[in-house]
Order: C-alpha cells, then structure tokens, then sequence
C-alpha cells in the first residue's frame, strides 16, 4: 500500500517542460514532468472490491449532436432516453434567469420553496419529503443508508437497471423473480421469494424497460404479505403518464409506514438534464436518509425550475396527452409491421425485433438514418428494443426509417421473428 500510495501521490516529474519554468505557491522551482509516463491504471484496478469491480458501467443512449458529428447527418431524433420531447416548461424556462442570479450561493439545504410546494400539493409535511439530484440520487441514499454486504434486496428482472447497480455497490444480495408472461412484475413470484432476510423490494410502477404496471389489487396483495420490518420502494418515474389507467395504484393512496415513493422531474417535467427527484416516506425514514445525504443537493437553479414546472400544469397536460396520441400510433405502427409492441402507459414502446443479432442491426440501422433507440439486452431483454415517444415529427422519422430498413433487415433476420 505504502509503494502504491507513493507511486500514486509523490510528488513525480510528471508535467511538461512548459510548466516547469514557473514556481510554485511556495516560491520554488517546480519539478520537472515526463507526460509519456501515464498512471499506473491496474494499480487503480486493485483498490477496488470485487463486487464494484463486476459493476457494468451503465452506458446512457448516444448523444444526438455526437451521431450528427459522426455521420454528418442533419436530422437526429434520439429516442433512447425517456425524455420530454416538448422540453420544459416554459414557466420553469423563465425561472431561469432569476435563479441563475444566486449561482454563487450555495442552495438552500432546508429547499423550503420547492418542499412547501409539493408539501402543499400531496397533503403531507415538509419532513415527509427527500430532495435528491435525479430520483436515482435519492436511491443511492436508500442503499448507503440501509444495506451492507449480504443484505437482501428483492425485485424483478427486466427492471430499472439504475436501482441494481446500487444495491450491488454496497455489496447487498441482489435477488431477482422473472417477470410475468406479459412482462409485469410477478407479485406471486416477489412474495414466494420474500424470506426472514428481505431488506428492501424494488418495484419500478410503471416499469422501465417494459411499460408495464402492477395494478391496485396487486399492490394490497403484496403489501399484505411484507412484514413492516421491510422497506417497498415504489419508483414511479413515469406516474404522471401512467396515473389516469383507472386501475393504476397512486402509491400516495398506500401511506403504509414502510413504503417510500420515488418520483421525478426527469420525465413528464422535462427537466432531466438538472437532475432532480423527489421521494415521499415516513418522517423517520427520511430522517435517517438525510443523514447519508450531501448537503447541498439538489443544485439552486433545479430547485426552483422544479418549484416553476410543478406549478405549469398546462404544459404537464399538453405532454401527457401528445405523448399519448404519439404512443398509441406508434404501438399501432409496430403491430401493422408485425412486431411485438409490449402495451405501455408511460412514454416509451419495448418491441420485440428478433435474436441479438437482429436487435443489434436494427439499432445500427436506424443510427445510420438518424434515430437512436436502446437495444434491451444491457436489460436482460435480448432481441427487443425500446423507443422513446417522441413529437409527432420525431416519430414520422423512426416510423420512416423503420419503413427504409425493414425490407434488408427482413432479409437478414426475418426469419427469427
Ligand atoms: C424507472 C426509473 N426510475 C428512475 C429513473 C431515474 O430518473 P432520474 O432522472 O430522476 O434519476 C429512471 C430513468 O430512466 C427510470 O426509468
């Protein structure tokens, strides 16, 4: 250790001849550096434990203005990350400014304004509520917070992948069940597998990758059977799409002490690229998780576009109900070409292509016409892929490129379908 802190922290001749003609700080001749000597990354390898070492890093879908460099192509619809397509809010948009005034300051830890807001909006107190820089910020609170080697953690396969990868960080025992035929969480399945050591079950209602949900009925049967020493996080990402199916469970209708619900600004609020979420639990709950929390997140300038957005229901409307015209034309559209469209009240379509061959070029064809979507085999789904909804004219393009690829791509693997 002692060697490999010296090789990593002494100070080495390792900046340009440039650089060293200067002083440093202290007045002295800084040392002379040889940039063809490059760190010593398996040295790296070794500080880290096993269990982060098997960690797959997560790859986020291509960035649009990185495919229009690569391909010189001028229209790029990218559909691969469950965004707003709409954008924000125009009321958050011109909260902007105002917020960018105070930049310099740190925020507001106690983040009175946009915690009054959704306190005021769900009926609950300010104690009642968890700020955290994306949803996925308030679930690496859970898992420092709660689990440690071996602690058991139980959800389904094919799920949010974001919530896995925590839960392995911190060394828990990740069980999963298959889902249901029709691509649901199996509660039957989640509630044989529940044992004495079930610290935490993850369900993500709606579900990413597959679009589906648990209904009310399933809930109360599986809340019935989880002992109260137990936590149930309900992820619900998509619930601004999701929550006018009439048998859709609004998880604050299920204030059961032991359930901590996760929602975001991420989706329906277009506000994914300042990363802000919100969880609602027992007050003891969250007290314990702002004990893991860094202080000051989320960032000023979130806060308050996520105080503007929550106040724009015009715009949270309009996107609803594009994103629903959009949807059923598109599940319409992979039905008419004869794929297998899995039926979603969130904002994007799981689709079966073919063998992991097929999934593959599919995307790389579509790339070519400039639309990215995600192949599902990084999510245990091979052969399928999911596409985002998109505006009206983002879907005229993958509908049209599906339309250009399909006739070679059918050659290739529409055998396998
Ligand atoms: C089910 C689910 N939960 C959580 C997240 C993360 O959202 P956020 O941007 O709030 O971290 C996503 C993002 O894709 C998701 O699909």
């Amino acid at each position: 250790m002692n060697r490999l802190f010296r090789a990593l922290y002494e100070p080495q001749p390792i900046m340009p001849d440039a650089i060293c003609q200067g002083l440093g700080y202290d007045g002295k001749a800084l040392k002379k550096i040889d940039l063809t000597r490059s760190f010593k990354v398996k040295h790296f390898h070794r500080l880290l434990p096993p269990h982060i070492r098997s960690l797959q890093t997560y790859r986020a879908g291509k960035p649009a203005e990185e495919l229009a460099r690569e391909k010189n192509l001028s229209r790029i619809s990218k559909l691969a990350s469950n965004e707003n397509p709409y954008g924000s809010s125009p009321l958050a948009l011109s909260a902007m400014k105002a917020a960018s005034k105070n930049v310099h300051r740190y925020p507001d830890t106690g983040a009175f304004a946009l915690k009054n807001e959704l306190a005021t909006r769900w009926n609950l107190k300010q104690d009642n509520i968890i700020l955290g820089d994306g949803s996925e910020g308030i679930m690496t609170y859970i898992t420092r917070a709660l689990l440690g080697p071996g602690d058991e953690v139980l959800t389904s396969e094919n799920s949010f992948i974001g919530f896995s990868i925590m839960a392995k960080s911190v060394a828990a025992d990740l069980k999963t069940v298959p889902m249901t035929d029709d691509f649901r969480f199996d509660i039957k399945a989640l509630k044989k597998h529940l044992t004495e050591k079930t610290k935490i079950i993850y369900i993500a209602n709606p579900n990413n990758p597959t679009g589906t949900y648990i209904s009310v009925s399933e809930i109360d049967d599986l809340m019935s059977a989880v002992p109260k020493r137990c936590l149930v996080i309900l992820d619900e990402a998509y619930f601004e799409f999701a929550r006018s199916c009439p048998d859709y469970p609004d998880s604050m209708d299920y204030r059961h002490d032991n359930v901590i619900t996760l929602r975001t600004f991420s989706k329906a609020y277009g506000l994914a690229g300042l990363r802000i979420g919100y969880g609602f639990a027992h007050e003891d709950l969250i007290d314990g998780l702002m004990k893991v929390k860094p202080p000051f997140g989320p960032n000023s300038v979130a806060q308050a576009l996520a105080v503007a957005a929550v106040r724009d229901s015009t715009h949270l409307e309009k996107t609803v109900r594009c994103n629903l015209e959009q949807r059923e034309r598109t599940f319409a559209f992979l039905q008419k070409i004869g794929f297998y469209p899995i039926p979603s009240v969130t904002n994007f379509i799981a689709f079966k292509a073919a063998n992991p061959e097929g999934e593959a070029a599919m995307f790389d064809d579509l790339l070519e016409l400039g639309v990215i979507v995600r192949p599902l085999s990084s999510h245990g789904m091979t052969g399928f892929i999911r596409v985002s909804i998109g505006t009206s004219e983002e879907m005229d393009h993958f509908i049209s490129a599906m339309e250009e690829i399909l006739p070679s791509w059918r050659n290739r693997f529409g055998s396998e379908m």
